[in-house]
């Protein structure tokens, strides 16, 4: 069995349901889940927490500085059926998801020395394969072989009412559009940084899931997983 335990890049624009999809996959699998962008949102929130971050401005020099004494690890809770995410031993899982965070880890993860801890972090972590990992440069940088890779996207107006809804759910006082221009500046953040920018894999598979439930999405990725696996 173990021999058929593959590697699931999962990359794709900001706020297009991922996560959500990928820890689907992972409990129907029985896979681990491995929320990458979490990682960076925490590199960030470390470095707005230590004065690497002023006004918005990121400290580059500084931020790198800090990378030595950030420790993050991933602990499996029960409850919510997926991983948190620990800093130094400190649960920040709520803390990560904030607008102030989201606002300053294009300008974090675009620094190559954040970028090539975090990739080597998670090549560790998929090194025993059976991981479904999300993100932006999974399936072209951190795992180019990867034996599924799924690039996921769908429209910015749909992308910003999902991550709008979720926000005010939590009772954070943000405006639509507000949301719509974070999601906005991220994709062309993300799309045009020099150092591994997203792009989709020449070998991934496009998921666009504007229209889509999570019922279709996980029906359509089985029949690519079954493939997948079949070639093994
Ligand atoms: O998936 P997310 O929105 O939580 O990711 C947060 C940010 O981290 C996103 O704007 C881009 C960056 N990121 C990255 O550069 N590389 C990854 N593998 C994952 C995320």
């Amino acid at each position: 069995m173990d021999n058929k335990r593959i590697i699931i890049a999962l990359d794709g624009h900001s706020s297009c349901g991922k996560s959500t999809f990928a820890k689907a996959i992972a409990a129907r699998l029985g896979y681990i889940f491995i929320d990458t962008g979490a990682m960076y949102r925490a590199v960030t929130l470390y470095a707005l927490e230590h004065g690497a971050i002023t006004s918005g401005i990121v400290d580059e020099a500084r931020t790198e500085a800090l990378l030595g004494e950030i420790n993050i690890d991933f602990r499996f809770n029960a409850a919510r059926g997926a991983s948190d995410i620990y800093v130094n031993g400190d649960l920040v899982e709520g803390k990560i998801r904030t607008i102030e965070v989201s606002n300053c880890v294009s300008a974090v993860s675009s620094i190559g020395e954040v970028r090539r801890r975090l990739v080597a972090l998670q090549q560790e972590m998929g090194r025993r394969k059976g991981v479904v990992m999300d993100g932006r440069d999974i399936g072209t940088v951190v795992f180019p072989d990867a034996e599924l890779k799924i690039f996921m996207t769908a429209k910015a107006e749909v992308r910003a009412e999902r991550r709008f809804k979720e926000l005010t759910a939590k009772g954070d006082n943000v405006t639509f559009e507000e949301v719509y221009r974070n999601v906005v500046s991220r994709d062309k953040a993300d799309t045009t940084r020099s150092i591994s920018p997203l792009r989709k894999a020449d070998d991934a598979i496009v998921l666009d899931n504007s229209h889509m439930s999570v019922e279709e999405q996980m029906a359509w990725f089985m029949e690519r997983y079954n493939e997948a696996i079949k070639k093994l």
